[in-house]
């Protein structure tokens, strides 16, 4: 409110000043007539003019995946009568107060950084909201050192899980026997969640277990502990 009435008021000051000058541009003043208007006019267009709502110029990411620790950057490009005023939110929730800064910037980012960013963007004459952007924190954390035993009877399945291990992306998996790669073939299977599966054991699947993880996002690999699996005869 207390801002609308200075503008008029200012308005209406620029509107004498405009017709004072253009008076003593004719009353053949030694300034340059022209210029002097194109100045005034410049200035008064602004102050005149109808104040711009803020709008939205360019589209922004949609996703980003920044590895955890690295640095982020989003930026909130937008026009509109100055002065323009920023909010940033994740998942809805406040992130910034009202801020004159068009870019966040968080300095190392953690894994529970990650969710659904988006600004919002206001001046006298209204707001409006950007699109969202997802933002994935790319991170792999290690295996326990628990080692693992399991005993199943002769000729029975023989399921095996993978030892828990948060990451994401979800890591490339490879299953070990005894330090070789196990190709799944008819009698052994790898199910989507990593899972082994060997379908009827026999003594020689008796042995040492372990997985090999990939993150292909931030490169790193991990090792699991030991499963160790044995087969019990027949009772
Ligand atoms: C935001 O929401 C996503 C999806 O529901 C969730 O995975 C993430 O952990 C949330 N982030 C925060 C900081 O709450
Ligand atoms: C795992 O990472 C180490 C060190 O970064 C590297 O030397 C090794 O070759 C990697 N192993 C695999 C299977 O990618």
């Amino acid at each position: 409110m207390k801002a609308g009435i200075l503008s008029q008021e200012r308005s209406a000051a620029m509107g004498r000043a405009r017709r004072t000058a253009a008076g003593t541009a004719r009353g053949g003043s030694r300034c340059p007539p022209l210029l002097l208007l194109l100045l005034l006019g410049s200035c008064c267009h602004m102050l005149h003019g109808q104040e711009v709502a803020p709008y939205l110029r360019g589209g922004g990411l949609r996703q980003q995946v920044v590895l955890e620790g690295n640095r982020l950057v989003l930026t909130c490009l937008a026009g509109g009568s100055w002065p323009l005023q920023y909010r940033w939110t994740l998942n809805n929730s406040d992130v910034t107060g009202w801020t004159p800064q068009y870019r966040l910037s968080v300095g190392s980012l953690k894994r529970t950084d990650a969710g659904l960013y988006q600004c919002v963007v206001r001046n006298r004459m209204g707001a409006v909201i950007h699109g969202r952007t997802e933002v994935q924190v790319a991170f792999m954390g290690t295996f326990s050192a628990e080692e693992q035993r399991k005993t199943v009877t002769q000729g029975r399945a023989a399921i095996i899980n993978q030892p828990p291990l948060a990451s994401f992306p979800r890591p490339l998996v490879t299953w070990y026997k005894d330090g070789h790669k196990i190709i799944p073939n008819n009698q052994i299977a790898i199910t989507l969640d990593n899972q082994l599966v060997v379908l009827a054991t026999t003594a020689a699947d008796a042995g040492r277990y372990h997985v090999e993880a990939v993150n292909e996002m931030t490169g790193e690999n991990a090792t699991s502990s030991a499963v160790y699996l044995s087969i019990s005869g027949i009772c």
